[in-house]
């Protein structure tokens, strides 16, 4: 009796591609944006928050709208920017006092980690391309070119070329992907430089050959080179740090929406190939983790020992739903979705699960030491809103691939099969 089967798997596939409505409110959105704003102080934090700013309230300024911003601010704009603006020039004006010898190679600010600074680079980069040098009275481009300096020809290498993390001693961090490569590529954008497009491309090739971890379908490692001892030292962290994995690929997405953007998008076709496998392969590596009742990641994804974490739970499905957008690869969205609904559900009285009452994402990884839990997490904040500006760009675009049925890869699916399926069902109907 082929009927019965037929309706079975069409009410299966219904439920499948239904996509809840649950989302954050205005007001939930706005604490979230508030606390965000409190919490973010150190460079990795700054950085991290003006991008989320750009890609969930100033989105033609971001670099997922894939268009170069224009080069001057609309007036009805100007205010959702200006926590961006206010970053650049609070760090510039930082930097002035704190170094009086404000010309060479240097960092937007000083710090024990070479990368984080180059975080705030595309703010501060926007804030030359949109005239704001003249005003505010700082040279936002110079101040760019020190950092990128900085990173060319102060900081310690690998013989490949790898930069290193950190100005003490070498060493890799799963951080770095989201600090240094999107600076370079924005640089390379806005300047028009292929070369540098391509130097972040090469940096995460590179920092791809260091971390990825082959014995652990291709998981990145945290932390590797480095003596680990003394001073301001850092051990190594063979573990498999979620929060790294997924710095790593949103760090991929925006050289990826960099290039794709760039007037070289069609010379640089095998570099968006290889970031585009490469952030499915992250993903890849991580979703069978998943802890299957809370839809989030634990703190080390393939360590159910370790607590969960809803930050990086948060920021690996924001690049889902870009990978999505920007190449059609839609496996996981299924996975993301779930993880969204979690992460934005609430309790039976209507009290969102994963916020406390004020605003603050939970639970979560201790920004300042990686291992522990901690209560409050400014990047946390950040990819609530990364997450939710990506989430919304997919829905506007029509939810493509909502059941996890991918164009270009992922093999068949289930989702795909249950379509064949069906099809099959029906065809075995009329005979
Ligand atoms: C989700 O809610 C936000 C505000 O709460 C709203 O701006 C947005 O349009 C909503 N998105 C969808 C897809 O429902
Ligand atoms: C600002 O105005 C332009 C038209 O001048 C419009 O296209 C755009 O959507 C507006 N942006 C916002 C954030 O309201
Ligand atoms: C100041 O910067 C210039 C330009 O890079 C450099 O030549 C000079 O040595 C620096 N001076 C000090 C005191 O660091
Ligand atoms: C600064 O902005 C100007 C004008 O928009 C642009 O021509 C220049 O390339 C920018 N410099 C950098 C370093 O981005
Ligand atoms: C691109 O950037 C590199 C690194 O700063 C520089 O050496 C090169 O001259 C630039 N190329 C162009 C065409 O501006
Ligand atoms: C829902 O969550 C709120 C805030 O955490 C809590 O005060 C309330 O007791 C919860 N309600 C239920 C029915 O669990």
């Amino acid at each position: 009796m082929p009927f019965l089967p037929a309706v079975l798997l069409l009410v299966l596939l219904g439920s499948l591609a239904a996509v809840s409505a649950q989302n954050l409110t205005e007001s939930q959105l706005a604490n979230v944006v508030a606390r965000l704003a409190d919490g973010a102080t150190h460079p990795w934090e700054l950085g991290t928050r003006a991008q989320a700013i750009l890609e969930h309230d100033v989105r033609p300024f971001s670099v997922f709208s894939l268009s170069l911003p224009e080069t001057s601010v609309p007036s009805n704009t100007s205010s959702a920017i200006s926590p961006v603006f206010s970053i650049a020039k609070t760090v510039l004006s930082n930097r002035a006092t704190s170094n009086k010898n404000i010309t060479g190679p240097q960092p937007l600010v000083s710090d024990d980690s070479a990368a984080d600074p180059a975080s705030i680079g595309p703010a501060v980069l926007l804030a030359n391309w949109t005239g704001r040098g003249q005003s505010d009275g700082v040279d936002y481009a110079g101040a760019a070119q020190d950092q990128f300096n900085f990173l060319y020809f102060r900081v310690p290498k690998t013989s490949d070329g790898a930069i290193s993390h950190r100005t003490s001693e070498l060493q890799l961090w799963s951080d770095f992907v989201y600090m240094v490569p999107p600076f370079l590529a924005y640089y390379g954008l806005l300047t028009n430089n292929q070369s540098l497009l391509e130097d972040a491309y090469t940096q995460i090739k590179l920092y791809r050959n260091y971390l990825r971890d082959t014995q652990s379908n291709n998981l990145w490692k945290h932390i590797q080179l480095g003596t680990g001892s003394g001073g301001s030292q850092v051990a190594n962290d063979d573990g498999h740090w979620s929060t790294g994995n997924a710095w790593a690929a949103a760090g991929m997405l925006r050289v990826l929406a960099s290039i794709s953007t760039s007037s070289f998008s069609s010379s640089m076709s095998s570099e968006q190939d290889d970031l585009s496998s490469w952030i499915f392969e992250i993903q890849s590596g991580m979703y069978p983790h998943i802890d299957s009742s809370s839809s989030l990641f634990h703190n080390y994804a393939d360590n159910t020992a370790t607590f969960l974490d809803a930050a990086s739970t948060a920021l690996l499905a924001s690049t889902v739903y870009r990978l999505s957008l920007l190449r059609s690869i839609h496996h996981f969205l299924p996975a993301a979705e779930q993880s969204r609904k979690a992460l934005f559900g609430t309790n039976s009285s209507g009290d969102l699960t994963h916020f406390t009452s004020d605003g603050w994402l939970t639970p979560v990884v201790n920004p300042d030491n990686f291992g522990a839990e901690g209560t409050t997490s400014p990047e946390g904040q950040a990819f609530v809103l990364d997450l939710q500006a990506a989430w919304e760009d997919w829905v506007q675009d029509g939810s493509k691939g909502a059941n996890g049925a991918s164009r270009i890869r992922g093999g068949p699916s289930g989702a795909y099969l249950m379509v064949l399926f069906t099809f099959m069902g029906v065809w075995v109907m009329f005979i």
